[in-house]
């Protein structure tokens, strides 16, 4: 099915708190597939509570909205998997073949953040209802302030500007594509992009300790498994584990 089909209105605004807050506000009012794109989100949110600060007009800060969507809650997974794989496809496109994707889901190129994904499920019973999925995605942005060390922008690895507008439209395009396809292919695509996969690197537990493992797999529910150097089979859920800087 066309993109234009599934996602038959997406709407452009100058300015918002956060699009991810906004179409939540307004949620009960829209459609079941919506897109909403800010030029200047005044108080953008990112993962682990962060703050997400965006030059304005310079990049894509913009939310999807998905309604009545059914999806088992422990293979919410799909809706994560595929957004990653779309924009990894996006930057192919547009130039950029060698992205990666970080457990669950930053985006990297170069071991530099390129674009953040921010999902805000709603559950009924085992099932995820609706998801918000907001994404940032660095397009025109060259500097960034010091304390965001480690990111990148399509600009800063082409050298070329684009027009921010039709970059929605063709994420667009890819997004459509990949939520038509088998989830096993979703899944596919995405541990071939997968940042590590298959490498022994280290990792770091909440409490500080330390241990050298490799990504196994990601399982439909979110948790990343790793073996460890004993041969045994460690799964963590979001927060639960971050990769070393030193890995
Ligand atoms: C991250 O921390 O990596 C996730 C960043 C997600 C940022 C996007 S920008 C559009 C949407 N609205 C928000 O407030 N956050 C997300």
């Amino acid at each position: 099915m066309p993109a234009s089909k599934i996602f038959s209105e997406i709407k452009w605004t100058d300015e918002v708190d956060s699009t991810n807050s906004a179409v939540l506000r307004e949620i009960d009012s829209l459609p079941e597939r919506f897109v909403l794109a800010a030029r200047l989100q005044t108080d953008g949110r990112g993962q682990r509570g962060n703050r997400w600060v965006s030059a304005p007009g310079e990049n894509l800060t913009f939310s999807v909205l998905l309604k009545d969507i059914g999806i088992p809650a422990d293979d919410w997974m799909v809706l994560s998997e595929s957004v990653s794989v779309a924009v990894v496809s996006l930057l192919e496109e547009c130039g950029i073949p060698d992205a990666s994707v970080k457990w669950p889901n930053d985006i990297l190129v170069h071991g530099r953040k390129i674009a953040g994904i921010l999902i805000e499920n709603a559950l009924e019973g085992k099932y995820v209802t609706r998801s918000i999925i907001g994404i940032g995605l660095d397009v025109n942005q060259e500097v960034f302030p010091l304390d965001i060390p480690h990111v990148s922008s399509m600009a800063l690895e082409t050298g070329r500007r684009y027009d921010i507008a039709e970059i929605l439209d063709r994420f667009i395009v890819h997004y459509t594509d990949i939520l038509q396809l088998p989830r096993e292919e979703v899944h596919r695509r995405y541990i071939s992009r997968l940042f590590r996969f298959g490498k022994a690197s280290e990792w770091i537990l909440p409490d500080g300790r330390r241990f050298m493992g490799t990504i196994k797999g990601v399982l439909g529910d979110g948790r990343l498994e790793i073996v460890d150097e004993c041969g045994g089979i460690r799964r963590f859920a979001f927060k639960e584990v971050v990769y070393s800087p030193l890995s």
